[in-house]
Parts: structure tokens; sequence; C-alpha cells
């Protein structure tokens, strides 16, 4: 099984850097060709069939525990009310999901996306127990294992959890079907539904996380997943989302971008303009510097390409942090961020975007820079 996961891993690794390739070159195609070009509809089939095979990759990279992931603390009511949306998409209209989030439920520490993953693969799952009507049930709540529980239940731990629950009032499993359930491949459905990776990639998930699951199913009585997420002790994070839109656009903040490769600096300059920036864009370091002079105070970015004749982005970026030191630079390059690093580190404070980039991570990076920027004092360049 290890080998396996190892294997599928690096497989999917390699295939997701390729599929990023193919995302982001699209993207920027599409920016190119004109919105009522017939080739925009062309391009955006290959578009959703490489994010498609971006979604399947990221389910093996999770199952095989390869997915670079980004825990943080959640507020696991919060997280799963976000996807309650998604959830109902899934299970269709004649399922009824029902929601009942615990009291007080404690922080957890864990990337949200995999809360997600969880929940779509529980939901699916149910809804295939289920044979018409029926219904799923997803609870939280805080739950605390002292030693002598932790001594008759086998695989639990001493101390405080968060559970997150899912039931369903479907088929259930008979017990051969139970002993399997977790095994990667292991499936009852006709070939063509099931790859038998939905439950492997959530104990996958549930074990990097430092938990455990269970399962309570009898055959005829449905079935409850029970899932046990170590409580972390600091408060939750506030999230940083815009509301309604999962591009996160701007509002008026002027970059300075630069660039000496002009088709680049186009597609640049106009995805930034619908995401709602105000641009300024110079195609060489000198233009920049005039720019600069012009704009000072009003430049609330500056997004440079690293390698440029005449003066290279991070030199570009020193001189105007010299008369601004809040000015925050984001750098672009094709090659890896080690062009700007000292001794293979980024400092602290060094933003970069690896190109090709999409319009969403363009957008992403952006925002969350100036979302985080400390407050700009006013001075004259
Ligand atoms: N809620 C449930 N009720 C009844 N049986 C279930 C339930 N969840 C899982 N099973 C059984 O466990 C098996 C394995 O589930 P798993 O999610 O790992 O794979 P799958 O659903 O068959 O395929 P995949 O999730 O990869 O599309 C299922 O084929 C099914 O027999
Ligand atoms: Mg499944």
């Amino acid at each position: 099984m290890e080998s396996i996961g190892r294997l599928a891993g690096g497989v999917a690794h390699d295939f997701n850097n390729m599929l990023s390739v193919i995302i982001g070159y699209t993207d920027l195609i599409m920016e190119s060709v004109d919105a009522r070009d017939p080739l925009q509809k062309d391009l955006a089939e290959i578009l959703a069939a490489a994010q498609h095979s971006a979604d399947i990759t990221r389910q093996l990279l999770t199952f095989a525990r390869k997915q670079n992931i980004a825990p943080r603390v959640l507020d696991l009511n919060e997280t799963v009310s976000d996807t309650l949306k998604m959830l109902r998409r899934l299970i269709g209209e004649d399922i009824e999901l029902i929601w009942l989030p615990g009291d007080h439920v404690w922080p957890v520490q864990m990337d949200p996306s995999q809360v997600d993953q969880i929940l779509a693969n529980l939901c699916v799952n149910a809804r295939d127990a289920i044979e018409e009507v029926g219904k799923i049930t997803i609870e939280t709540g805080n739950a605390t294992f002292d030693a002598a529980y932790c001594a008759d239940h086998d695989g639990f731990f001493p101390g405080d959890y968060v559970l997150l629950a899912v039931s369903d009032d479907g088929c259930g499993m008979d017990k051969d079907t139970l002993d399997n359930a977790f095994e990667p491949f292991f499936t009852t459905k006709e070939v063509g539904k099931g790859t038998g990776l939905g439950l492997a990639t959530v104990y996958g998930i549930v074990k990097q996380n430092n938990g455990f699951i269970n399962i309570y199913s009898e055959p005829q009585q449905g079935t409850t997943i029970r899932i046990y997420i170590s409580r972390c002790n600091e408060p939750s994070e506030k999230r940083v989302t815009v509301p309604g839109i999962d591009i996160p656009t701007g509002h008026g903040e002027t970059i300075l971008v630069v660039e000496d490769e002009k088709t680049n600096l186009q597609l640049i300059v106009r995805m930034l303009e619908i995401l709602g920036y105000t641009v300024l864009d110079a195609s060489s370091p000198q233009r920049a510097l005039a720019l600069a002079e012009e704009y000072g105070n009003n430049i609330d970015l500056l997004l440079t390409d690293v390698v440029m004749p005449e003066m290279n982005g991070r030199d570009l970026s020193a001189h105007l942090q010299s008369f601004r030191p809040e000015l925050q630079t984001l750098f672009m390059s094709g090659y890896t961020a080690n062009v700007i690093a000292h001794h293979g580190v980024l400092d602290k404070d060094v933003h970069f975007i690896q190109k090709p980039f999409s319009k969403a991570d363009l957008a992403a990076k952006v925002y969350n820079i100036l979302a985080d920027r400390p407050a700009m004092q006013v001075q004259s360049m």
C-alpha cells in the first residue's frame, strides 16, 4: 500500500505541474482572444478538462499524503457552513441535508480544503447509499476521552477533540464491506461508478491531522461516520474572504507593473484591470522610475519581472523602497523563486509568483499582499 501511495503521489506531482502550465497558458490565451471569438468556447473546454484533471490529481495527492497543505486554526462550524451549498448540489434534491452545528465548538488546526474534501466524499457515499429519498445529517460537537475510555476503545487516545459526524439513513454496510471500507480501491460500486479512493482519502486526511475515525453501520440501518480532530488551543483566525465572489478583486488600488516582454505586459495589465485595479505599466525599469517619480505616493504595489535588461527587478524594488520603505513588491518570474533568494531562502516580506500564472493566482497574491500590508506613510519621493 505504501509503495502504491508513493507511485501515485510521484505521478500525480509531475502531472500537477504539467496541468498548471496548461491551465496557466490557456487562461492567458483566453485573455488575449476576443470575447466573441468562437475559439473562446474551445479554450473553455480545455480549461474545464484541465481543471477536472487537476481535481482528480489533488485527490490522488491527498491520498498519497503529498499535497501541500496549509493548515490554519479553524472554527469547523464556519468551514462546514461554507460548504453546505456545494454539498446540496452534490446530493441532489431528493435527499434532505440536515446541519446540526454544536455549541461553542473548540477550534481545530487543519487545512479548510481538507474539510471540504472529507465532507464531499462522505456526502457522496451517503447519497449513493440512499435509494430514493432519505436524509443526511452533518453534526459537530466537542468530545473528551479519558484514559479509562481509551483503554476500552481501540485506536482512541485521551484528550480533547472536535467531532465531525456524517450520518445517513441509507442501505448501511455488511461486515465484509465494513472491514474493507478504508482500503484503497475497495468498492462495491459497479465499474465506472466508484474508484474506492473516497474513504481511503478521508482516512489519510484524518491521520495526517492526528485524528481518528469510526464507522458505525449495519445493513438497512444506515451509517454514521465520526471523525475526531484534536482540539487546538489557539482561537480561530479571522477569515479574509470577499463575500459572494470566488476571485478576490481590488478597489482601484494602483499597481505599477514592470515587464519588458510587451505582450505579456499587456496581458497582465488586462488581468489586473478586470480585477478592479488601477494599472501603471512600464516596459522597462527606466520607464518605471519615471512613473514612480510622477505617481509616487499613489502606488500601492510594485509588480515586477525579475530578469530585465538595464536593471533587474530586485534592484528596481530596492531603489523604489529607498524612497518609500513601505512599498510592497510582488516579483514574477519564469524561473523559480531562487532567482531572488539569498542563499536559497526568500526574505520575509518578499512575495513571488511563478510564471505562468492564472488570473485567479494573481488575484489571490495581490489581494493578500494588499490586505496584509502595513499602513503606508505619506512621504514624497
Ligand atoms: N455511507 C455509506 N453507506 C453504505 N456504504 C458505504 C457508505 N460509505 C461507503 N460505503 C461502502 O464503502 C465502499 C468504499 O467507499 P469509498 O468512498 O472508499 O469508495 P467508493 O464510494 O466506492 O468510490 P469513490 O469514493 O472513490 O468514488 C463503497 O463502495 C460502499 O460499499
Ligand atoms: Mg466514495
